[in-house]
Order: structure tokens, then C-alpha cells, then sequence
């Protein structure tokens, strides 16, 4: 079992100017002061002198080998959490240091994983950077204990964890921002009492609003230094929550009750604390954490634990199985190169902007030097094959690998149709230009070869033998097609638009708000025949006019377009285009139709539909019928 520390910080060797970059006064800033040595500055004020172990990723592996540390887990300083700040500048300046965090990892030699930061005081924006972050690599978040005057129990942080539940990320909770400085001005008392303090009323909060009665249970949280001073006070809690009905908040059991559905790290620094927090919150809660590489961290990581009388299997639990439950991480038996994980992730918001534009994954910013692995981030690619199978079946990676690279064209496919539709909407709003139908035609061309990729692909997991799948499709349940989000995108996109789908993305709100915009939003087919319309191609018709009646004059507009080919070439390109997407998506299906039949005969689909015999009433599936309508009423 690898040691892990899941506490530890960075900060970049350089970073810009955030006061001058923001105009607001105060930021960090790093100035270094000699070989290997800065200080970070708050405005004109020494913050906290600090060492290249912070920022250079030679040193942090010297010092995990010499500690024998395996794996370390960084995360930004909360100094940098800039929750008080602007939630623009709060955003921008989570991820800039996100990206530094994971361009150190890529040079960690697979030993260093991240923790990102978000804009806790824009919640939705919050969720965003997460997203945004765990799909670049991120394992997770470091969140500070509070947000001015709001605790971890606010709704919209709640509305947050739940979120990070969601993505499977875990959560980090780091006190920050300490109570009632004006009485600790001296001793590094906001470091002894404030933390510990801190850290205790963001549990309590949890505990007592009830929020662990309402999120999922598969949100992994850990907080910072033993969980402060909660395990010590845990019994003046339950006293009072015993003898108080004031003192029992919303919450539906006592406190202790709760043990089990948080992590506490390990930096208490003194042997009978560590036994006594391992005693209070169980062998399964208790993870390495080290704080390094700051003065109150342990000097020498793992030593504590490595050295205390705890009994040996516990010790291992400690030093690293407890961690990758905490991150989602497990080792595979075989290989050793890939991670399984307990939890799949599930893609949610795409990172696509409303217009349209391309996905906006900035690469690393500060001390980068850019490499081919670093910009494709093929380090954080390679770490997300997360296996279920134990032991490992062989073939669960092909299983994985072939459904990802699916979403990942389904990804692009998504990208190109839209900027179809920006085309087409730009043609209608000018039919003299040629420019626009040009490019939607060029686009769509893009789209069709895309898709017979994609129609080809199935063959590829076909080469698994039905008995090879049926060893770890078990495991699967309920996931299942049915939840690919960027497949009912694309079907929403294209105008085929089945409310009805919905449902399977319940468990996954963001994914269900996504698409519910998609399907408000007007369709492929919409623009279309918009711009068909502004071209004068098609007429406009009464408001009383059935579904019918303009399904045939929308025919009869393609129909139009056709016999007059000389003058409407690039309108006729486009629509070969589509009606060959079209022809291609049923190939799809029908492909995958013949695999999964293949695969698992007649059997149900792991999403509770009849299987293979539902699949084929999809077959009759168009998006642009009328494409198909006019085929029958043309003429020489
Ligand atoms: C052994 C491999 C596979 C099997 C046995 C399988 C089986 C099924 C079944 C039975 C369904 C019907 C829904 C349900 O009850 O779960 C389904 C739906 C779906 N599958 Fe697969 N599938 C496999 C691979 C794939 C792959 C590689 C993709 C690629 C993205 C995929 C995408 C989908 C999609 C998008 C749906 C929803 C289709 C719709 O609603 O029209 N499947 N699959």
C-alpha cells in the first residue's frame, strides 16, 4: 500500500502582479530573497517567509523519498482563496493557480495529485472552476472553513458539496481567515487556537443544520489538522445535545452519529492526540496529513504515525488506505500503472461556452515550460481509467477507454454543430452572403467523418468475449448509456428533442439543467429552416396551420431548393451534409444495436430498459425528417 499525504502546500515560483492585474490593493505577491529562499507578501507586509520545497517539484521528491512518501497531494496556501475579493478576480485567480497546481504534477512523476481552489463566494461559479478543474485532473478541492460570515452550513456551500459529491471530487476543509484576531495578535495564537477552533464549528455546523441528513453519502470531506479541536469536545457536544433541545439544531441523530461520514488528516503532532482521535473517530477516518512544507507541519512526514504504538494494520490504514478511499483512489492488483476508484466520475456541465466557442481549458500559466504532455495534459488523461472490477479484469480498461473516447468525439461533435448552427443563424440574418453556408457545409463535412469514427469504433469492443464483459458488468449497474449527457446533447442539438430522457440524468442535477437549457434552446433544424425562411425558400404560414402542414412546407422548401440547383449548390451541400449526419447517426445505432447484442444477447440494459429490442425502436429516429420527406416528392 503506497503512503500518501493528503495535506501538504504549494506556491508557485512566480506568479503576476494581482494587485496591479485586479487594481485592488493587498494580494500575495512573492518576492525572493535569496537561493531557494521568498517571502510572500500581502501588500507591504511579510506574510510568511517560505523555501523551494513550495515551488520546486525536485525538492518535494527528495524530501518524499527521504520520508518515504509515495504519493503527496498539493494544495494552494488559503491565502490564496481570495474569498472577500471580487468573485471575477476570486475566479481568475483559482484558475490560474489551479493550472500552476496540475503543471507541477505533470512533473511529479505520477507522485504528486492536486487539490483545486474555487471562488466559494460565487457559488455558481464555484461549481464551474470544479468541473473545469476535475476534468483537467484535479482529484478534488481544498475549501476554506467558512466565507466571511457564512459557515459550511449555508445553503449555497451546501448546494456546493453537493455539487463535489456529485463529481466525485473530494473535499478538503482548511481553516482560514481566523475568528476574533483582535484578541490573538500575539504567539501565533491565530495558528494554535483560531485554526483548531475554526475548524470545530464548520463540523458542528455541518453536523447540527442536518446537512449530512440531506447530502449524499458519498461525499468524501477530511478536515485539516485532526478536525481541530472537534474529537476533543465531542463529548461536551453530545452532552448537550443530549440535554438541550436548543442544541440540536436540525440534526435528526446525535453528533457521533456522523463520525462515519467524515476524514480528519493526521497533523496533531503528538502520539496519545493521535490515539485518542483515532479512538474517537475510527480506524477508517484518520488520514495521513502532514501540512508540509510550512513551520507547523511535520518535519518529518509519516514519522508520528510509523512510530506510534497503534497496531500495525491500523498504522496502514493511516498512512494510506484511508487516503485512497478519501480520494477516490485504489491500486490495481497487476499493473500497477493505473488507479481504480470507488467512484465513477460522471461528466457533468460542459465546458463549452454559451456561444458556442471552444472549450476553455487554459494551459499553465506561471513558471510553465510547455511540453507536448503538459499541454495535453496526458498525464491527467492516463489517470482517469478508474477500474471497479477487483481484481482488475483486463478488459474493464478497453471498456472504459472505448466509452471515453466516444465522449470525448461526442465532445467535439458537440463543438462543430454548434458552430454550425452560429453559421446558419448568421446565413439567415444575411441570405445574400455565401461566406456562412460555406462553412456550416465545411463543418458538417467534419461532423460525418466524425461519426464514421464513431459508427467504426464498436468493432473494437467487440474483440471482448461476452463472458469477458458479463465477469465485470455487474459492477456497472445502473449506469448506463442512458446517462451519456453529450449524447442526448447532441440529439437535443440536432432537434430531437425527447423530454422524456430527462430522467436519467436526475442523479446528476447539473447534468439535468444543462440539457433542460439545451432543450429550451432552438435547434439545429430550428436555424435551418430560420434561415431557409429568411432566404424566402419558405413561406410563412398561418398560426392555425397543424404540425403537418408546415412538416410538408418545410419538405416542399428542400424540395424547392433541389430543382433549382443551379442558384442554391452551397444550400444543397448543406443539406447532403445532414441528411448524411442523419444517415450516419442511424448507423450508429444500428451498430451498436449488433454489438450489444453481441455482447449480452437480449438481456435487459443496465438502465432498466428491454435491452436490444428497445435500441432497435430507435432505429426509426430522424433529425431532419424533412430532408428525407422531400427525397420522395422530388422531380426530375
Ligand atoms: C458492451 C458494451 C455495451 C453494451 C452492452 C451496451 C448496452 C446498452 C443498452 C442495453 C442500452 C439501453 C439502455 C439501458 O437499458 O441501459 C444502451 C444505451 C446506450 N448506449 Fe450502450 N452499450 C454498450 C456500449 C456503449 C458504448 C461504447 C457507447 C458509446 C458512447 C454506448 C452508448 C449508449 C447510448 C448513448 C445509449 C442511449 C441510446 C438511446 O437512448 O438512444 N454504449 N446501451
Amino acid at each position: 500500500m503506497q503512503t500518501v499525504d493528503i495535506h501538504t502546500h504549494f506556491f508557485p515560483e512566480s506568479w503576476p502582479d494581482l494587485a496591479a492585474r485586479f487594481g485592488t490593493p493587498d494580494w500575495p505577491l512573492i518576492k525572493h530573497t535569496g537561493r531557494g529562499e521568498a517571502i510572500v507578501m500581502l501588500g507591504d507586509r511579510p506574510f510568511r517567509k517560505i523555501t523551494s520545497a513550495c515551488w520546486d517539484v525536485d525538492v518535494r521528491l527528495e524530501h518524499m523519498e527521504r520520508d518515504g512518501v509515495d504519493l503527496q497531494v498539493i494544495s494552494a496556501t488559503p491565502v490564496l482563496f481570495a474569498y472577500g475579493r471580487a468573485p471575477q478576480h476570486a475566479l481568475d485567480c483559482a484558475r490560474m493557480f489551479n493550472d500552476v497546481a496540475l503543471e507541477m504534477c505533470s512533473r511529479g512523476k505520477g507522485r504528486l495529485k492536486a487539490l483545486c481552489q474555487v471562488p466559494l463566494q460565487d457559488i455558481d461559479a464555484a461549481c464551474e472552476e470544479l468541473t473545469r478543474s476535475m476534468r483537467a485532473g484535479h482529484l478534488g478541492v481544498q475549501i476554506g472553513n467558512h466565507v466571511g460570515e457564512k459557515n459550511l452550513d449555508d445553503e449555497g456551500i451546501l448546494t456546493f458539496l453537493h455539487h463535489c459529491a456529485v463529481e466525485g471530487a473530494a473535499v478538503l476543509v482548511h481553516p482560514w481567515d481566523m475568528m476574533a484576531p483582535e484578541r490573538m495578535p500575539k504567539y501565533m495564537m491565530p495558528w494554535t487556537v483560531g485554526m483548531p477552533a475554526e475548524t470545530q464549528l464548520s463540523l458542528v455546523a455541518l453536523i447540527l443544520s442536518g446537512a449530512f441528513d440531506r447530502l449524499p453519502s458519498s461525499l468524501r470531506i477530511c478536515f485539516a489538522h485532526g478536525g481541530g479541536s472537534f474529537a476533543f469536545l465531542l463529548g461536551r457536544l453530545e452532552n448537550a445535545f443530549a440535554h438541550h433541545q436548543v442544541a440540536r439544531g436540525a440534526s435528526q441523530f446525535a453528533p457521533s452519529h456522523y463520525l462515519d461520514r467524515v476524514y480528519v488528516d493526521s497533523a496533531v503532532f503528538e502520539e496519545g492526540t493521535l490515539r485518542f482521535l483515532v479512538q474517537v473517530m475510527g480506524t477508517d477516518r484518520v488520514i495521513l496529513g502532514s501540512d508540509y512544507p510550512f513551520p507547523l507541519g511535520e518535519e518529518r512526514v509519516g514519522r508520528l504515525v510509523r512510530n506510534s504504538k497503534l497496531p500495525s494494520d491500523v498504522r496502514t490504514k493511516l498512512l494510506g488506505t484511508n487516503a485512497h478511499k478519501f480520494l477516490g483512489l485504489q491500486s490495481v492488483a497487476g499493473s500497477g500503472t493505473h488507479q481504480t476508484g470507488s467512484s465513477t466520475h460522471v461528466p457533468v456541465a460542459t465546458v463549452r461556452g454559451e456561444d458556442g466557442a471552444s472549450p476553455s481549458v487554459p494551459g499553465p500559466q506561471v513558471g510553465a515550460h510547455l511540453t507536448y504532455s503538459s499541454y495535453l495534459r496526458v498525464p491527467e488523461l492516463l489517470s482517469l481509467q478508474h477500474l471497479r472490477s477487483a481484481p482488475a479484469h483486463h478488459d474493464e480498461l478497453l471498456f472504459i477507454i472505448v466509452h471515453q473516447t466516444y465522449e470525448l468525439w461526442f465532445c467535439e461533435l458537440l463543438h462543430d454543430l454548434e458552430a454550425v448552427v452560429v453559421n446558419l443563424r448568421a446565413a439567415g440574418a444575411n441570405p445574400t452572403s455565401r461566406d456562412e453556408v460555406y462553412e456550416a457545409a465545411r463543418l458538417l463535412r467534419r461532423c460525418t467523418e466524425i461519426m464514421r469514427v464513431l459508427v467504426d469504433q464498436f468493432t473494437i469492443l467487440e474483440t471482448m468475449l461476452p463472458t469477458h464483459f458479463l465477469a465485470f458488468r455487474g459492477i456497472l449497474n445502473p449506469a448506463s448509456g442512458f446517462q451519456s449527457e453529450q449524447f442526448r446533447e447532441i440529439e437535443f442539438l440536432c432537434g430531437l428533442k425527447d423530454e422524456k430522457m430527462l430522467r436519467y440524468h436526475e442523479p446528476t442535477p447539473e447534468a439535468y439543467a444543462a440539457l433542460n437549457r439545451r432543450l429550451q434552446q432552438d435547434s439545429l433544424r430550428d436555424v435551418f429552416f430560420a434561415a431557409l425562411r429568411a432566404l424566402g425558400m419558405l413561406p410563412p404560414l398561418t398560426p392555425s396551420a397543424t404540425e403537418r402542414e408546415r412538416f410538408e412546407a418545410r419538405a416542399k422548401a428542400i424540395q424547392n431548393l433541389y430543382q433549382d440547383e443551379r442558384n442554391h449548390r452551397d444550400w444543397i451541400d448543406v443539406c447532403e451534409r445532414l441528411t448524411e449526419f442523419d444517415e450516419l447517426m442511424v448507423a450508429w445505432r444500428l451498430r451498436h444495436i449488433q454489438m450489444v447484442e453481441r455482447t449480452i444477447g437480449a438481456r435487459v440494459g443496465t438502465g432498466g430498459s428491454a435491452g436490444g429490442s428497445y435500441l432497435k425502436n430507435t432505429l426509426e429516429k430522424k433529425f431532419f425528417p424533412e430532408l428525407w420527406e422531400a427525397r420522395t416528392i422530388l422531380q426530375q
